[in-house]
């Protein structure tokens, strides 16, 4: 089989990427990754000679990149996207071209080139808030945030290409990742390094929001059956079934570090921040997935991660995201 994944130098893409190819021998796989601020091939630097894997830089939105890295592929799993919701709220264009628009031309190049499946990395985000229950995948779409409205936008279209062109769409949605090689803006990787450097956490509001959390493991798993298995045109949630308050993670964290809370800033809420996100994952179940990581091992094991892979981190937080952190947590002085 020969797959492209797009983004697969981000976070879950790369994780995405060694997955599979410990998993299925007789497998080639293609990254296409513009390399943004979050692109880093260090992730995949175990990988990088491995000869059923190669490396194209390109933009998902440059239609001819996207045609030439396509071709011949049997398969397309699209992470690549804007990510991060404060940055969506500070500058949302990125995310409208990217996660909207290049989704739209990977979809066209699907379509003129025949290719056989093509799998949407979507979020639990484009349900939006909710304080009870969970959205199943008939829940109406109701995003929040410049990302989660781009993101739901992606979903429409792959779903309209599914009823008007009959093309071969599967989506995922899933809930909160964590684990080894996530950029250090993201909650977790952001207060484990904070942490270890004896810096301030920033707790957005009354710290009281509800993540339900996954391991990049698990969601990597749930991908590849939702690959091989899922029905054509479908949705699929895919979740931790671990919910958590903000302000318990934080206490955790710290704890498994020996570090004080004394660290904890509240700092001003994020605009128009989803209280709870909730998913029902019935439907992947069904596929034969469940996730494996228990959430207390594998924060206790992402956590040692980051403790053992100080340079990767380090030579992040010395770069662009050290402007980005100061505009975003100004208030923290
Ligand atoms: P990330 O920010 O770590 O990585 C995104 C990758 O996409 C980077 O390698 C970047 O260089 C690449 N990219 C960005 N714009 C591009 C473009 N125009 N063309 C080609 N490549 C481009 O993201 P992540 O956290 O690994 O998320 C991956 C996917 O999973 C996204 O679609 C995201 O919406 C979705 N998702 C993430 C989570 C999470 O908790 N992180 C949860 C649910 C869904
Ligand atoms: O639910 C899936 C989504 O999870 C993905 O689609 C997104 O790509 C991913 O970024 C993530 O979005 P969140 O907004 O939930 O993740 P983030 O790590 O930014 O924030 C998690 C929670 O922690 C949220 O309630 C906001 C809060 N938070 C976050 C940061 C960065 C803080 O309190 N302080 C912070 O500094």
């Amino acid at each position: 089989m020969r797959l492209v994944v797009t983004g697969g130098a981000g976070f879950i893409g790369s994780n995405f990427v060694r997955y599979m190819l410990r998993r299925y021998d007789d497998l080639e796989v293609v990254n296409l990754d513009k390399l943004t601020y979050a692109g880093n091939l260090e992730n995949l630097r175990d990988i990088e000679g491995d000869a059923r894997y190669r490396f194209v830089k390109g933009d998902i939105c440059d239609a001819a990149a996207v045609r030439a890295a396509l071709r011949g592929a049997d398969a397309v799993v699209n992470f690549a996207a804007e990510t991060h919701v404060d940055r969506s709220i500070s500058g949302p264009q990125d995310f409208i071209s990217t996660d909207v628009l290049g989704t739209h031309t990977l979809l066209e190049a699907v379509r003129e080139q025949g290719i056989g499946r093509y799998v949407q990395i979507s979020t639990d985000e484009v349900y939006g808030s909710t304080e009870t229950g969970s959205f199943s995948e008939e829940s109406d779409l109701a995003p929040s945030s410049p990302y989660s409205a781009s993101k739901a936008g992606a979903d429409l279209l792959v779903l309209a290409y599914r009823r008007t062109y009959d093309a071969p769409v599967l989506i995922t949605r899933s809930s909160n990742n964590y684990g080894g090689w996530q950029y250090p803006e993201k909650i977790i990787p952001l207060f484990i390094t904070n942490a270890i450097d004896d810096q301030a956490l920033p707790v957005y509001g009354d710290g009281l929001n509800v993540r339900d959390w996954l391991h990049v493991d698990d969601n990597c798993a749930g991908i590849d059956a939702v690959l091989r298995e899922g029905a054509v045109g479908e949705a699929y949630n895919i979740g931790g079934g671990n919910e958590v308050e903000n302000l318990a993670l934080t206490r955790r964290i710290l704890e498994l570090l020996g570090k004080s809370e004394g660290l904890i800033r509240y700092v001003t809420d994020r605009p128009g921040h989803d209280r709870r996100y909730a998913i029902d994952c019935a439907k992947v179940r069904a596929l034969g997935w469940e996730p494996a990581v228990d959430f207390e091992a594998g924060l206790e094991r992402t956590v040692s991660w980051y403790r053992d892979n100080p340079g990767w981190w380090r030579k992040i937080k010395s770069g662009e995201w050290r402007e980005y952190y100061e505009r975003q947590y100004a208030e923290l002085g």
